[in-house]
């Protein structure tokens, strides 16, 4: 029988059923409920509707069957609809009576939005985990070569040179901003709405602040209508998580054009790479592209979420229940990620003879024109006349690497014997000195900062 059943309507249809029940999936919130269930049977001896006594049993009872379904010990039944109606059931089934008494002055809209921010929250504090290993493992990849040098892209043309250290830090950051924002998101689910009741309140005199206190929420919901039908945390979740979905994706794209046999900057270890069915020499990247792949489906969470919310009124619809879905499996996903992504990071190596001799001399044109600078030539002047050398080079199939001093020299009036000194990659390299640059007296400060935002509590 339903827990809602009123006798005569008792009798779902079964399609319907099939399509109203969400126990398939919400039963991953049964610790949550049962510690929303003992919090408020506390709230409820606490506004003296129930006795120290029944607090007692149901408690236990309770423990019981969270113990229970933590070791999948549990049957679910046709008529137990969700998660919460799951537990009544249970209950009743092991203390009786005095079960009917759980759901007073409660409703499903505030215990399902209770159960899941706390779910949320769980999930923040394990993302923020798996988050500060990735982080310390980019520091360690960034330190293998941390002045190696090596042809930094934009476009994915060789642009200027810089080293594997600071292109492997260019990852890091983005990390930390994304633990502010599930640092943020938990912050955002820990807003209590149990105590709302249906959409109204509760007439109960139930203490809600020591509601939130017992369940370890930093705030209290301020208006009801707005507690049951908020889903923002939901969107924060799967914002948060479709970001460093993209970094995690913009990382291992990068490393995947680096692996390739044409590039040849790094080697990932032979753990992580998978073999082709066919092809005996293939020693193929599926960490980094499945960690690619799946930035799809959470961004997919997160617009399918936005959608469903568009056009809801508040307060309570049934359209909410579409919220666990994406984030169970943005939560999955990322667990399946980072710690294979984190793991492929702490194993890397590189070749840094070959980085090096991918920096192309053209890619020292800037450097060709400061120091036209540095002669007292204007900037814009000195561009033009170094793009003309280039140009020219260029028509006749020479490249700057294998340009001699006198040839050099005779290229430009300005141009003297140190000019050579200015188509070295490394002391390019060394000139780079602004805070955030290439250069190792910046990337020193930088790595330095680096240790002290993945100390910087979470
Ligand atoms: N299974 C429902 C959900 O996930 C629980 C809330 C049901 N509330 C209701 N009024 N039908 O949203």
């Amino acid at each position: 029988m339903r827990l809602w059943s009123r006798g005569e309507l008792d009798a779902l249809e079964a399609t319907a059923d099939r399509l109203n029940s969400s126990i398939g999936f919400d039963r991953r919130l049964f610790n949550e409920d049962v510690d929303g269930s003992i919090a408020w049977i506390n709230a409820l001896e606490q506004a003296e509707i129930l006795s120290e006594e029944d607090v007692n049993q149901m408690r236990q009872g309770l423990e019981e069957i969270r113990e229970d379904l933590f070791s999948v010990r549990v049957t679910f039944e046709p008529g137990d609809e969700d998660i919460h109606t799951a537990v009544e059931r249970l209950l009743t089934e092991k203390i009786g009576e005095l079960a009917k008494k759980i759901h007073t002055g409660r409703s499903r809209n505030d215990q399902v939005a209770t159960d899941f921010r706390l779910w949320v929250m769980r999930a923040c504090d394990e993302v923020l985990q798996l988050l500060h290993d990735y982080l310390s493992a980019i520091i360690e990849a960034a330190k293998i070569g941390l002045d190696a040098p090596m042809p930094g892209y934009t476009h994915l043309q060789v642009a200027q040179p810089v080293t594997w250290g600071h292109w492997m830090l260019s990852h890091f950051w983005p990390a930390v901003r994304d633990r502010e924002r599930f640092q943020r998101t938990r912050r955002v689910a820990s807003d209590l709405p149990l105590g709302s009741g249906a959409l109204a309140g509760t007439s109960y005199a139930i203490d809600r602040e020591l509601l939130a206190q017992d369940l370890g929420f930093e705030s209290v919901s301020e208006n009801s209508i707005d507690a049951v039908s908020d889903r923002d945390f939901v969107l924060e979740f799967l914002f948060a998580a479709s970001v460093l979905g993209v970094h995690l994706s913009r990382l291992a794209e990068g490393l995947i054009i680096f692996n390739t046999a044409e590039f040849g900057f790094i080697r990932i270890d032979d753990r992580f790479v998978t073999g082709s069915s066919l092809m005996p020499q293939k020693k193929n990247p599926d960490v980094l592209e499945l960690a690619r792949g799946k930035s799809g489906r959470l961004i997919g969470g997160l617009t399918g979420m936005l959608v469903t919310l568009k056009g809801l009124p508040s307060a309570y619809d049934k359209d909410l229940q579409e919220d666990k879905e994406p984030v169970f499996d943005a939560f999955d996903t990322l667990a399946a990620v980072l710690p294979a992504i984190t793991g492929l990071l702490s194993t890397i190596t590189i070749n840094p003879e070959q980085m090096e001799a991918k920096i192309t001399g053209e890619s020292l044109a800037t450097k060709l024109a400061d120091y036209l600078v540095g002669k007292g030539i204007a900037f814009r002047d000195a561009y033009r006349e170094v793009a003309g050398i280039l140009d020219r080079l260029g028509q006749q199939d020479r490249k700057l690497k294998e340009i001699s001093m006198q040839d050099m020299k005779a290229l430009h009036p300005a141009f003297e014997d140190d000019i050579m000194d200015t188509l070295d990659p490394r002391n390019a390299i060394a000139e780079y000195t602004s805070l955030g640059g290439t250069s190792q007296e910046s990337l020193n400060i930088q790595l330095q900062n680096a240790f002290k935002a993945l100390e910087a509590s979470a």
